[in-house]
């Protein structure tokens, strides 16, 4: 793994601390879903956070040439209130991933010929529009003071694909068999 462009291994750098930031939000926030009795929607922040960990040690990977120090400047969302505001942090932040940041990072490391972020990129992007759509769902019940299912949930370690219960034979994103996949 690789990358040669300046502007793409930028990216990927943002990428890999925005990444690292929602994985630590995630679980902080996960904890106090917990607390305040809603112990599945805890564990979807866990699952999620783990995809977030997936995604930055892919984007790191790729990094892995470019040795030293950097200042990495990456956006995040703060604030530690209620279940249905921090769920609504999670929805913001994976909304502006799907809309506005991965989009752009992707066309930049197609234009620049790289296909280790590409890939890198291309896992993150397709598994936040999960993630938006998991924390969405969530949301409604957290607003009418219900627990999600307790059904597990499972997280592909390739590329962060979510789902809740296991209906995939293969990963949808990345194709690797479900057997690998972590569960939470
Ligand atoms: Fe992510
Ligand atoms: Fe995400
Ligand atoms: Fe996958």
């Amino acid at each position: 793994m690789a990358v040669n462009n300046a502007m793409t291994a930028d990216f990927l750098r943002s990428a890999y601390g925005g990444e690292s930031m929602a994985h630590m939000r995630y679980s902080i926030w996960g904890d106090s879903a917990e607390k305040d009795g809603f112990p599945n929607i805890g564990r979807l922040f866990r699952g999620i956070g783990y995809a977030e960990w997936v995604h930055a040690k892919n984007h790191f990977n790729v990094l892995k040439d470019q040795v030293g120090d950097k200042t990495v400047v990456a956006g995040a969302v703060f604030g530690h209130t209620n279940i249905v505001e921090n769920l609504q942090g999670g929805i913001d932040g994976e909304l502006h991933e799907i809309e506005q940041m991965y989009p752009v990072y992707l066309e930049t490391a197609k234009f620049q010929d790289e296909n280790d972020a590409k890939r890198s990129f291309h896992y993150a992007l397709e598994a936040e529009k999960i993630h938006a759509r998991l924390f969405q769902d969530a949301q409604a019940d957290a607003k009418d003071g219900k627990d999600i299912s307790s059904e597990v949930i499972y997280v592909c370690p390739i590329c962060g694909f979510t789902e809740i219960g296991n209906h995939v034979h293969n990963c949808p994103i990345c194709g690797v068999k479900n057997d690998v996949f972590m569960s939470f």
